[in-house]
């Protein structure tokens, strides 16, 4: 740590020069807001530059899997600097680490896949995805099946277009988004389901069917892919009902529409299952990955191109010529030492197991514990997933007025409690990602702390 910096300095020029991420612009500036400035992380825990430590149970932004401090992941980095800092991978180049990666994913992935295209962050694998899909169906010679169906309440990024495929009003409104050729349909959110009379499986058949109207109302001919998440991450935590992927499946199998599974969040684990699309069935075109693939060590992501897409993608460059598809950093040697690293320490420490052990663990004592509370409408979750949703009346499910700041008062306290969850964009949600090495100890620090969180707030 820099002292020559002082605190004061360093807060001062934190408010005047550096533009963050989904901030408050004005209140950041004029210093009404926090600004946590982290220093040191190990296991669970990150220490910010005062000193203070706090159990992180939201794995940074979903993505420090497999825990900070790994010195495998930290050491493999650096060998690779020393070794080859970079070299790029246009027109058949290579570097060691990126091919052997290439390897690992496809030996881990579903069945059927063939390929790994990496870039940078899960938004421009996302952006990688569509022109994949657009590319297909050019090759394929119908050049206006182009729309992509995506979900209210998805994520996928904030690029243009991953930012139009993303269903939340934060992420569009004041850039002119969501652009065409982009739909959103239902999400499969069945604690805010339209008709409170419905069953899972009768719910699940209703967003099926919503899908199969707006396929028919738009003309299938003119819709490309549908891209989801196995559980929706951002858009509040939320599993699917049981049968959901099956219907939502059949539906686009009738269709011949692409699909897109964004395991930015669920792959390598997070669900207790390598991927979420075995977690549930489901049978992707093309699969969006970051996050755990580094768990953030280095800045990496890539989309999983399926055996059957590959041949069309040969195809097309028979016919057309090389892809003009690339990112100056796609398979950056650095980043891919970081991953193979990373996914040999996720498979040494079971950390799969221990995500659907330990994650079980962990929402079955978040349930006991605030479950019962009269303002706590549902705690869901899978794996090491899991959520708190805030109503003010159990009963009707009634929100609280958005005004009252309920999610973001109650991760605060959370955090002066000494865990960090994370106040979910849309809605009264607490979200927990904890690192997928959990320990059943601390999971209960986490269950101790949200259960006085909530207390403090709702009485
Ligand atoms: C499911 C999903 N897709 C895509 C993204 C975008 O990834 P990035 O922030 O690396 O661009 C995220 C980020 O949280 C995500 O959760």
């Amino acid at each position: 740590m820099d002292r020559a910096v002082s605190d004061n300095e360093l807060t001062a020029w934190d408010r005047d020069h550096f533009f963050h991420p989904s901030t408050h612009m004005a209140q950041h500036a004029r210093g009404e807001t926090p600004n946590r400035i982290i220093t040191a992380a190990e296991g669970v825990y990150i220490t910010d530059r005062t000193g203070r430590r706090s159990l992180d149970a939201f794995a940074g932004l979903y993505c420090v899997n497999v825990g900070y401090g790994r010195t495998k992941i930290t050491d493999a980095i650096a060998a690779q600097a020393a070794a080859l800092p970079y070299y790029h991978a246009y027109v058949g180049h290579g570097s060691e680490p990126s091919i052997r990666l290439a390897k690992m994913i496809i030996d881990r992935a579903p069945a059927n896949m063939s390929r790994v295209f990496f870039g940078l962050s899960g938004s421009d694998a996302n952006e990688t995805n569509i022109k994949l899909v657009w590319y297909v169906n050019n090759v394929l010679g119908r050049p206006e099946k182009k729309k992509i169906i995506s979900r209210w309440r998805g994520y996928h990024g904030s690029g243009l277009m991953t930012g139009s495929l993303t269903g939340l009003a934060a992420f569009h409104t004041l850039f002119d988004l969501p652009k065409a050729p982009i739909l959103h349909t239902e999400a499969p959110y069945y604690f805010r389901r339209p008709d409170r009379s419905q069953s899972e499986e009768q719910f699940a058949g209703f967003c099926a069917d919503k899908l199969e109207e707006m396929i028919l109302a738009e003309g299938p001919e003119t819709v490309a892919a549908f891209i989801a998440e196995p559980v929706l991450g951002t858009g509040g935590i939320v599993p699917p009902p049981r049968t959901y992927w099956a219907k939502i499946q059949a539906v686009l199998a009738k269709y011949d529409i692409m699909l897109i599974a964004d395991e930015v969040i669920t792959g390598f684990g997070r669900l207790g299952s390598m991927f979420g699309s075995v977690h549930y069935g489901v049978k992707p075109d093309l699969i969006t990955i970051a996050k755990g693939l580094t768990s953030a060590y280095a800045p990496l992501s890539g989309v999983i191109v399926s055996e059957r897409v590959w041949r069309i993608l040969e195809q097309g460059s028979d016919e057309f010529g090389a892809i003009g598809h690339g990112w100056t950093y796609s398979s950056h040697p650095l980043c891919a030492a970081a991953g193979a690293a990373n996914l040999e320490v996720v498979d040494e420490m079971g950390l799969v197991a221990n995500a659907g052990e330990v994650g079980a663990y962990f929402r079955q004592k978040l349930h006991d514990a605030v479950g019962g509370h009269r303002h706590v409408g549902e705690v869901r979750g899978e794996g090491m997933l899991a959520a708190v949703e805030f109503v003010r009346d159990r009963d009707d499910r009634a929100f609280f007025d958005a005004s009252e700041k309920v999610g973001v008062r109650v991760a605060a306290a959370l955090v002066a409690h000494g865990v960090i969850g994370r106040a979910m964009p849309q809605g009264d949600i607490l979200g927990f990602a904890p690192p997928l090495c959990l320990t059943r100890e601390e999971a209960d620090i986490v269950v101790d702390a949200t259960a006085k969180a909530v207390r403090e707030v709702l009485g």
